[in-house]
């Protein structure tokens, strides 16, 4: 399992910097599941992150102030995650024999064959997933990289906030780790089983796939529900906010579903077929087994389901907190009701128990 770019065995804040909002969850344990003790999303000012990358650092350190005041969470340490185009992985086949250091030496002196960057300018990392197939002598490793900005600016956010970044992960491993919290919605709980797990958000379209419960590729795309919200700005000359506001809550005329949302709906299976077509292209994979749909935008009507049509592999909707207990201060039902979107919290804040 990857551990990025920093320590584990805390109990840490999952915080999630998305292109709207910081998402935080706090995790304990709680028998053989866990318990919800804090939870907030906190929106952030316009263009305070763009493309995934934190443009205000003030703005965003304000914006997880907020949250964690909010949600009413003690702890000062938190997970926080990088992703989009800044960040690089490689899996590269290594002698079985080295050990860590002697991967790490042979990494330092490798690395700029997989990394298109000065070395100077980016943090990286690595890890073992496995031996490499139809080769016992060699193990795969996996090599992450992110442009030092990028990783930097996170943690100066939540310095700002008063915390500390104790992990900061990469997005695909953080779905990897909230996957415990979905196999109880999956055949045989996932075991030996591909799995897509698709995240559309407000900018951003994510395809992680996982092989028994491993991340085997991930790749992203600049698409989301942003799209749509400017098509029915556009379409009925309304502000973005009230847009948002009536995609969400509805109070669009008919003609909305049938000329903007059935397209919308569609370019979003167009748009998933493209990412599985990559995935399909790049590993030794042709079908996949099932496919959970996170992220906001996933919460559209009919989008599971049309996706199943199109991919042909049983489509669900994620749902992390089924099986978890909720502390009392939490109101529930929007907990509940905006789960699909909070994946990436959850994967980070289970990275207490690593
Ligand atoms: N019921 C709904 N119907 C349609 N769209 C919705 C609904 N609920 C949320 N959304 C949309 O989902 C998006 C937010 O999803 P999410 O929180 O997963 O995105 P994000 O993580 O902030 O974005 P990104 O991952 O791209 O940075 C917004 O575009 C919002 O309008
Ligand atoms: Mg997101």
């Amino acid at each position: 399992m990857a551990g990025l770019f920093g320590k584990k065995s805390t109990p840490v804040l999952g915080i999630d910097i998305s292109s709207i909002a910081i998402k935080l969850v706090e995790l304990s344990r709680a028998g053989r599941t866990y318990k919800v003790e804090s939870y907030a999303v906190e929106p952030l000012p316009v263009n305070s992150v763009v493309d995934k990358r934190i443009e205000d650092v003030e703005a965003v350190g304000q914006g997880i102030e907020r949250a964690v005041k909010k949600s009413g969470t003690k702890l000062k340490t938190c997970a926080v995650a990088v992703s989009g185009s800044s960040v690089i992985t490689r899996t590269i086949p290594m002698s079985a024999e080295l050990s860590d250091s002697e991967m790490a030496d042979q990494l330092l002196i490798e690395a700029d064959q997989y990394i298109p960057y000065d070395l100077e300018e980016v943090r990286y990392d690595f890890s073992v997933i496995g031996p490499t197939e139809g080769n016992l002598d060699q193990v795969d490793v996996l090599l992450a990289a992110s442009q030092k900005d990028n990783v930097d600016k996170r943690v100066e956010s939540c310095e700002q906030a008063g915390l500390t970044a104790k992990v900061v992960d990469i997005e695909a491993y953080a779905v990897e780790h909230s996957f415990e919290l979905l196999r109880h919605q999956l055949p045989d709980q996932g075991i030996d089983k591909v799995v897509a797990v698709v995240d559309v958000g407000t900018t951003t379209i994510a395809i992680t796939v996982l092989h028994d419960g491993n991340v085997i590729y991930t790749r992203d795309q600049t698409f989301g529900g942003k799209q749509l919200t400017e098509e029915i700005m556009r379409r009925y000359g309304i502000s973005y906010e009230e847009a948002e506001q009536k995609k969400c809550q509805g109070g669009l005329p008919d003609n909305y579903y049938t000329e903007i949302l059935d397209p919308f709906r569609e370019n979003v299976v167009q748009e998933l077929n493209r990412l599985l077509q990559f995935f399909f292209a790049s590993s030794s994979f042709n079908a996949i087994d099932n496919i959970v749909m996170a992220g906001g935008t996933s919460a559209i009507s009919g989008i599971d389901k049309a996706v199943e049509q199109n991919a042909g592999a049983q489509t669900i909707m994620a749902r992390p907190t089924a099986n978890l207990k909720v502390a009392n201060r939490i109101r529930a039902e929007r907990l509940h009701g905006n789960a699909e979107s909070l994946l990436v919290s959850f994967g980070l804040a289970l990275r207490s128990f690593d």
